[in-house]
Order: structure tokens, then C-alpha cells, then sequence
């Protein structure tokens, strides 16, 4: 029998958009926040450059919704993006008011530059911007007496009244995996908020901790919501090169503050690909260096941010010279070899601006969601403020809903009858890589028909298999997340494939234009076959 839980919202997630609404929402009501591991699970644990927001008194509201209409390539939602740029400042307001103390120069924020902005506008706390937010946030949720933190849960799929017959389409809770026990728990709950972050670690190459599997995006997905957009992956330009580095960082905020990029033979290039150089968006400049990469038959590029002084550097950029000089690199007297990964997933979960899904009582926040804000491109540090903005709006329509009265019939349980314990963990981790370097090899930064086709083919061949293996076998966490990953794979190579122009971060050599008509990708419900495996018993 599987363990039961009850509470009034479920959060699946505990970054920057699941814990804000939290906070929120406890003053109301019980709340439930599911992680897979902790605080460092989260991608906002390691978000470095800041949070973007109109504070300076030579910036606007106006620039920064121009900046990000310019970057989102004409697929933002014009509407979405004045709303959030003007919830900047209170989001601001709240964060401090909560005890996160961004760097000041005098009594001003001190604000840093990152590409595609036309001033400087990204408040920071040094190069560790995210963990400041998660450490505050999780601190004061930890604290709070209606707000229950669990860790080590990982939520398998989401509860749809309709799929148990009798009922009206609506979300009742989750399955999940407790990773603890390896046994399959019920949380039921009024409203359930998917915070579940991006899905990063469908590509080879990654800045993202291990969770950004897409879990949120699959499970919203098999729970019959549209998914929108998919395609628009955001590769970020630098991440370190180095075979210990692991996945880390090196924030766009270098950039910001002079940093250049170098060929091997210490020359400039980018001023070749935009007039902005290196400050250009991330879409370009990712571009031109996997271009650059590939044309010298190089491994890497280089960041040199050495002609500033090394204390300007060591002020602003601390963790990134730590974590450099560990490696034996002195980022003072070198340059940092980098090379672009997968960062940013800038579809998701179709939204309203207030987090509303299409399923009723589901609500999505944050990089799972697609809101519209970022368009085909992403502006940098647009992603922590959206989180922010969209976790509150999405708590106040809950609140508004609570008084209302609620029946919840008793969810099935789990039904763990009639599967084993697999003894070939070999062939989930072998599927795991293949469909990982076969998404970085045919599905990256530019890509052609011919390799989306090909991977099209790989993930129809991994379907069977992970359909097999689900079926007949207990399921664990690398099943679980292989599953998701497959799904938002063959979500992004669809969503890919349909979209016959190059535009934004979607480049395919086949398609170079950009079209006239600028339109979303809208994947429906129902038009992909499922790998169906939701296991309650009847
Ligand atoms: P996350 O912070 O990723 O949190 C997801 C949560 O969901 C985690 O707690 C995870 O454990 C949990 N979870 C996932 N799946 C499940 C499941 N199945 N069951 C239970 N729990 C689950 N953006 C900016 O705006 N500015 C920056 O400077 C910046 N820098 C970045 C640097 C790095 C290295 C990275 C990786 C990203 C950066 N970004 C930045 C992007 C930004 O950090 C993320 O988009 C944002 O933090 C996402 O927040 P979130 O709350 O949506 O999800
Ligand atoms: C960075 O610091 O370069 C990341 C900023 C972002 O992803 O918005």
C-alpha cells in the first residue's frame, strides 16, 4: 500500500518559483514543497550574473521591455512582458524584504551588464546570485510552520480526475517516488504548482545540476496540456572547458564587465558576427562560437578578463576565480578556455499570467512554464525575475480560490503487483547517453532536417525499450527521468520540425530565414503517442 499524504497546494519544486509561492501561500494555507535533493537540486542554486530589474534612474520600463521583445525575436508576448518588467521592483522589494542582500555601491544596487541589455540592469549578489535567493528562501520556508519541505521525492505523474472516470478533468496530486524507501507514495491536494524547472540535461553538454530532466514539462504533458515552443533551447556561450570542471558556469557578467573572447591564436572574432561583439544576445554569440570551434577544428574558445585589475575581479566574480584557480587556472593573468552548453529552456507548459496550465487546478511557475516573456531567445537574467513574478501571481489566484468548497475522492493507489526488480540498470544508462550525445550531436545549436529526422528515429527505437522496461519493472529514478527526458526530446525535435525558419535560438541550415509570420509552436495534447505507463491500480 502505498503512503498517503493530504495538503492544500502541492509544490512540486523548491527553486526560486515554487519556493516564492510558497512563502506566499502559507500565510493561507498548508503547503507541501517537493524536491528531488535539496537545495543544490535546483537550478537556481546556481544562477551567478543577478536578477534583471529597472532600478537606475536613467533605465526604463520601456528599455527593458524593448530589450526583451529584440531578444525574443518576435515571438514574445508583448502583454506578459510589460506585466513582468513592471513586477521587477516589487519583486525586488520582496526579495530584500526577505533578507537577500544584493550588492550595493554606496546606497544604489550595484547593477552589472550582461548581453542583449541596452543598460546596466541586473542586481547581483557577486557571482553567486541564485544561492543567495535559494539559501534565504529555503531558510525562511524551513521556518515556517505551513510549509512542509520534503526532499528526496521525486514526483513521478500528476493526478487528472478524468483519467479515473466519473469526474471532471481537474488535478487531484501526484504520484511520487520517495528515493529514500524506492517505494511510490499518493499526495493528493486542492492545487498542485508545477516548479520543476528546465530540461537542460536532455543535451550531452549541460550548465545545469542533474534534476533539470523535464519532469514537470513531461508529466504536465501526459496530464493533457499543451506545451509550447520547445524548440527555442538557450545554449549558453561560455561554460568552462576543462575535463574536471564538470558543468560550471563562467556568468555572462564577465562580459558584462570587459571580459573578451579569444581564438586559440589570441585573436578577437566576435565583432565579425554583430556589432555588439561579445555583448551581443546569447544566440548569436553561441553561434559564432560553435561556428569558430568547428571551422578551426578547436576544442575550445577563450574568456580573458585579465586586463582588469585582479581586485576588481576577485570583488565581483569570487566563486567563478575560486573554482578557476582549483583547476590551476589564475583568471587575473589567463584566459578561460570555454565552450557553449545547453543552459536554458525557453518552452514549457502553456500559462497564463497567472500560472494557470490548461488543466484546472494545475498550475505551472518558472522554467517549466512557457509564459510567453522570453519568446525565441531568453534575455539574460530575465529567468530568476519570471521565476519570482509568476510563483507570486500564481499564489494570489490560488488564494483567492481557497474558500470555495472542494470533494477529492480517495486516489488509487500504486500498484506495484505486477512488476519486478529490473537486473539490467546497464541498458537505463546506456539509453540515458545515447539519447543525450544523439540530441547535442543532431539537435543543438544548428541543425538540419536531415539530422532532426534521424533523431526522430533514435527516440521512436528508445520509446519501445523504456515502454518495455516500464511496463514490466519496479521503477526508479533513472527510469523515471529517462522516460521524462524522452518525451521533452521528441517534444523539442517535433516542435523543431515543424518550424520551417530560422529564428532565434532555433537556427536550421535547411530553413536560414527568418519567416514573416512570427508563431508559435503549439504542441497539442494527444498528437504524440504516449509512453502511457501511469501504474494506480483500479
Ligand atoms: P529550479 O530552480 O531548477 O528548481 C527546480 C526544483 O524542482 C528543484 O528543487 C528540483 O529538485 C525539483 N524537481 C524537479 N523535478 C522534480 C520532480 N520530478 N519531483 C520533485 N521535485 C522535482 N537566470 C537568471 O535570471 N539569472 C542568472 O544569473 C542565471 N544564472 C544561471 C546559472 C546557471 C549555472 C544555471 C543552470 C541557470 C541560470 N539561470 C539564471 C537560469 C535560472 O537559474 C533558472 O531558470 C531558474 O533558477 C529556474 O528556477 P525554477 O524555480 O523554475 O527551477
Ligand atoms: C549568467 O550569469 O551568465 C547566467 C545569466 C542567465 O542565465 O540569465
Amino acid at each position: 500500500m502505498s503512503q498517503r499524504f493530504s495538503t492544500d497546494v502541492l509544490i512540486i519544486g523548491g527553486g526560486a518559483a515554487g519556493l516564492c509561492a510558497a512563502l506566499q501561500l502559507a500565510e493561507h494555507a498548508r503547503v507541501t514543497v517537493l524536491t528531488k535533493g535539496g537545495v543544490t537540486s535546483a537550478s537556481t542554486h546556481w544562477a551567478q550574473g543577478g536578477i534583471a530589474a529597472v532600478t537606475a534612474a536613467e533605465d526604463t520600463f520601456g528599455d527593458h521591455v524593448e530589450d526583451t521583445l529584440v531578444s525574443g525575436a518576435g515571438l514574445c508576448d508583448e502583454d506578459i512582458v510589460n506585466m513582468t518588467v513592471a513586477s521587477a521592483p516589487a519583486v525586488i522589494h520582496r526579495l530584500s524584504s526577505w533578507g537577500v542582500n544584493f550588492d550595493q555601491e554606496g546606497n544604489e544596487f550595484h547593477l552589472t551588464r550582461e548581453g542583449g541589455h541596452s543598460q546596466r540592469r541586473i542586481l547581483h549578489v557577486a557571482d553567486a546570485t541564485g544561492r543567495a535567493i535559494n539559501e534565504t528562501l529555503t531558510a525562511r520556508a524551513l521556518d515556517h510552520p505551513n510549509i512542509e519541505l520534503m526532499d528526496d521525492r521525486l514526483a513521478i505523474d500528476l493526478i487528472n480526475l478524468s483519467r479515473l472516470g466519473r469526474y471532471p478533468s481537474r488535478c487531484a496530486g501526484a504520484y511520487v517516488l520517495n528515493r529514500s524507501t524506492g517505494h511510490v507514495e499518493v499526495f493528493q491536494a486542492r492545487f498542485v504548482i508545477l516548479a520543476t524547472g528546465g530540461a537542460s540535461k536532455v543535451y550531452l553538454y549541460t550548465s545545469n545540476p542533474d534534476s533539470s530532466t523535464g519532469d514537470g514539462i513531461a508529466m504536465a504533458w501526459r496530464a493533457g496540456c499543451r506545451v509550447a515552443n520547445m524548440e527555442f533551447n538557450q545554449f549558453h556561450p561560455t561554460c568552462l572547458y576543462h575535463p574536471h570542471a564538470g558543468s560550471y558556469l563562467i556568468s555572462e557578467a564577465v562580459r558584462g564587465e570587459g571580459g573578451v573572447l579569444r581564438l586559440p591564436d589570441g585573436s578577437r572574432f566576435m565583432h565579425k558576427f554583430d556589432k555588439r561583439a561579445e555583448l551581443a544576445p546569447r544566440d548569436i554569440v553561441a553561434r559564432a562560437i560553435d561556428h569558430e570551434i568547428k571551422r578551426l577544428g578547436a576544442d575550445c574558445v577563450y574568456l580573458d578578463i585579465s586586463h582588469r585589475s585582479k581586485e576588481f575581479i576577485l570583488s565581483h566574480f569570487p566563486n567563478i576565480a575560486q573554482r578557476c584557480a582549483d583547476l590551476g587556472i589564475d583568471i587575473s593573468k589567463e584566459p578561460i578556455p570555454v565552450v557553449p552548453a545547453a543552459h536554458y529552456t525557453c518552452g514549457g507548459v502553456v500559462v497564463d499570467q497567472h500560472g494557470r496550465t490548461d488543466l484546472p487546478n494545475l498550475y505551472a511557475a518558472g522554467e517549466v512554464s512557457y509564459t510567453g516573456l522570453h519568446g525565441a531567445n531568453r534575455l539574460a537574467s530575465n529567468s530568476l525575475l519570471e521565476c519570482l513574478v509568476f510563483g507570486h501571481n500564481a499564489a494570489e489566484k490560488i488564494i483567492s480560490q481557497l474558500d470555495r468548497p472542494f470533494d477529492i475522492p480517495i486516489l488509487p493507489h500504486w500498484d506495484e503487483s505486477k512488476v519486478t526488480d529490473s537486473d539490467e540498470s546497464v541498458v537505463i544508462a546506456h539509453n540515458w547517453d545515447e539519447l543525450r550525445r544523439f540530441m547535442w550531436d543532431y539537435v543543438g545549436i544548428v541543425r538540419t532536417n536531415k539530422r532532426l529526422a534521424r533523431a526522430q528515429h533514435r527516440i521512436d527505437l528508445l520509446k519501445q525499450e523504456v515502454n518495455e522496461y516500464y511496463t514490466n519493472y519496479r521503477v526508479n529514478d533513472d527510469l523515471i527521468e529517462l522516460r521524462n527526458l524522452l518525451h521533452v526530446a521528441e517534444l523539442i525535435v517535433r516542435s523543431a520540425l515543424k518550424r520551417h525558419e530560422s529564428r532565434g535560438l532555433h537556427y536550421n541550415l535547411d530553413f536560414p530565414e527568418t519567416g514573416e509570420r512570427a508563431q508559435d509552436t503549439i504542441m497539442f495534447p494527444g498528437s504524440i503517442d504516449q509512453l502511457d505507463i501511469l501504474k494506480p491500480s483500479a
